[in-house]
């Protein structure tokens, strides 16, 4: 197949929900959770994220672990469940979380086809290098770049640029994926080419940036990118 995104030296990867299965903790605990499993996982999500954007403006950062177990605990408590086990298994499981089950292989294929290959996550150093380790992709990576380095999280432009400073790639050589549709636009408004990875079938933000090529899963990135 035709090269349809042409000229990238750089592969960048949000971590969360891109390359790693943000569903994996409540999935993996349902036993305990029963049918409030799914629920709290996109409660607990989307809290995260939230308190990330929320500390960003309000010039508060902690480190992604935090704000994780804080997301964690407000889920919790929306669904009226006290039981600190639970909580830290949760917790422990989100330290390791598995990866989508084609991220290595894909991987593998763009180190192979010559592609830089890195992460830019909101994640801390610490999660980031035990979610690496767990999928075993670490061979696979020439970088990881943590905003904790800088202390404000996605979607500040700032961010965006640790990847071009850190890689000595151009912006606009730089090919960047992302499953959520907010990160996919703002990279896009930032400058990067980039295909947005809707694993969850979800619309469009109506925010600035567009995102050249969507996918469904990262299988369909090699040919997209002339492999
Ligand atoms: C990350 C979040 C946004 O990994 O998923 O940066």
């Amino acid at each position: 197949m035709a090269a349809k995104i042409e000229d990238i030296g750089a592969c960048v990867f949000d971590a969360y929900g891109t390359l790693f299965d943000v569903n994996a903790a409540a999935a993996q605990c349902r036993d305990a959770l029963g049918g409030k499993a799914d629920e709290l996982s996109a409660l607990w999500r989307t809290r995260q994220l939230e308190y990330t954007w929320l500390r960003s403006l309000m010039q508060e950062y902690v480190e992604f672990w935090q704000v994780t177990g804080d997301g964690l605990d407000y889920a919790l408590a929306v669904l009226g469940i006290e039981d600190d086990a639970l909580r830290q298994r949760l917790m422990d499981i989100y330290m390791r979380l598995d990866a989508y089950p084609e991220v290595k292989d894909v991987l593998t294929a763009l180190k192979v086809g010559g592609f830089k290959t890195a992460i830019l996550s909101n994640g801390s150093p610490k999660m980031l290098s035990s979610a690496v380790e767990n999928a075993g992709i670490n061979e696979v990576l020439d970088d990881t770049f943590s905003v904790d380095s800088i202390g404000i999280y996605k979607p500040h432009p700032s961010v965006y640029q640790m990847a071009v400073d850190g890689l000595g790639v151009n912006a606009e050589r730089i090919c960047f994926m992302s499953s959520n549709a907010w990160d996919a636009a703002a990279a896009a408004n930032f400058g990067f080419r980039v295909v947005w990875v809707n694993r969850f079938g979800q619309p469009q933000e109506r925010i600035p940036g567009d995102p050249e090529q969507v996918i469904q899963t990262l299988e369909a990135l090699p040919p997209l990118l002339g492999l």
